[in-house]
């Protein structure tokens, strides 16, 4: 029998890519919950906002008895939990926001959830999971060496992360001391189509064709572990339906690049599909500016226990994987027109 889920921040980068997915991959009902933020676009979601097993609610999860009248109509079998305030830049221009919706918000729904649970018997009772999508900032910053395991350390570094972290411990006491059935997923950077155009790899390529200067902070030499979207998407679904109570995985694409690669690549990516006039190179444009406060010098993932336990690998390099994401916004400029607004590229969270 089809699966109910009830996805929070579905209009957004990461849960737009697992809508498309249950849509046009499995045969589940997805409740699709989203305050439609800056961030949130119902044009992330490609079409599959028109199927019949699409049901879209503009709803905060600040708002109890909203989320509360959702789960009692719908009853779903997982909640995935993807809303938030995602970016770095402006949790430290303002970190009100964060404390809000990734702090709050989730405790929110956490306490939804139980009351939910605790309304359920049977076969439904025992598949129940609240699966919560956090991010792997939440352990800090690496040395030269090491990976971030499932048991290393909380120590965030940013608003953004120190929120992340609050939401997973709360997450983590209502599995212990109520009895929550929950999952927890930690993911490095994900990068791919429909992401909003302040992070990193959609700045970077609008900035190129429109010719301006490519901004990295510091000297560009900051580690992040890539992983293309749609590989997440996948390991969610594998956490949601197979991920064992209360236990935590680890998601990453043994993708290991400095700022300064993952731009140079992508320049030359750019030079081979559409290249500058009079022979010049997109990696001319680059500046360097100064750097982020706070910023975390590099993060890198042991994603073992994920491949061991659920089976679940990445299928795409990050070769294979930013060459499609380049090429997806250069034929989708409309979309980035679309769901910009106000936003105007410039540097953010420089304070
Ligand atoms: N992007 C990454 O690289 C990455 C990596 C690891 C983990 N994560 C986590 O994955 C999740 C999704 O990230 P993303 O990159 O898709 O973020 P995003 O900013 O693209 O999307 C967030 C979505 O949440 C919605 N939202 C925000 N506040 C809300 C509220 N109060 N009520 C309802 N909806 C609200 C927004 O409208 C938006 O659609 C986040 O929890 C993030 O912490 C992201």
């Amino acid at each position: 029998m089809s699966k109910t889920v009830l996805l929070t921040g579905g209009a957004g980068f990461i849960g737009s890519a697992l809508v498309r997915y249950l849509i046009n991959q499995t045969d589940t009902v997805v409740i699709n919950v989203d305050k439609l933020t800056y961030a949130g676009s119902l044009h992330s979601l490609g079409g599959a906002d028109a199927s019949q097993r699409h049901h879209f609610y503009q709803y905060d999860i600040i708002d109890t008895e909203a989320m509360q009248a959702l789960v009692d109509k719908h009853q779903p079998d997982y909640i995935m939990h993807l809303a938030a305030e995602s970016h770095v830049d402006r949790s430290i221009d303002g970190p009100g926001e964060f404390i809000q919706t990734n702090i709050v918000g989730t405790y929110n729904l956490l306490q939804v959830a139980l009351g939910y649970y605790q309304s359920l018997e049977g076969a439904k009772k025992d598949a129940f999971k609240f699966h919560h999508i956090s991010t792997d900032e939440v352990y800090g910053s690496l040395g030269e060496t090491g990976l971030f395991t499932e048991t290393t350390r909380y120590k965030p570094n940013s608003p953004y992360s120190a929120s992340k972290a609050s939401s997973d411990h709360l997450v983590r006491a209502w599995n212990k001391t109520y009895k929550l059935p929950v999952v927890v997923s930690n993911c490095s950077n994900n990068y791919g189509p429909f992401q909003f155009p302040e992070k990193l790899v959609p700045l970077i390529i609008q900035k190129a064709v429109a010719g301006e200067p490519l901004p990295i902070y510091g000297k560009g030499d900051n580690i992040r572990d890539w992983l293309f979207v749609d590989d997440h998407v996948k390991a969610l679904w594998t956490i949601a339906t197979q991920g064992e109570n209360g236990e935590v995985y680890n998601v990453g694409g043994h993708n290991e690049k400095t700022n300064i690669e993952v731009v140079t690549i992508m320049c030359a990516i750019l030079d081979d599909i559409t290249p500058r006039a009079g022979g010049k190179k997109y990696a001319e444009q680059i500046v360097y500016v100064a750097d982020r406060p706070g910023h975390d010098r590099r993060y890198a993932i042991d994603a073992s226990k994920i491949e061991r336990e659920l089976g679940w690998t990445p299928q795409e390099t990050f070769e294979t994987g930013i060459r499609k994401t380049v090429e997806w916004y250069l034929g989708n400029v409309e979309w980035v027109a679309t769901v910009s607004g106000g936003y105007s590229g410039d540097r953010l969270g420089s304070k």
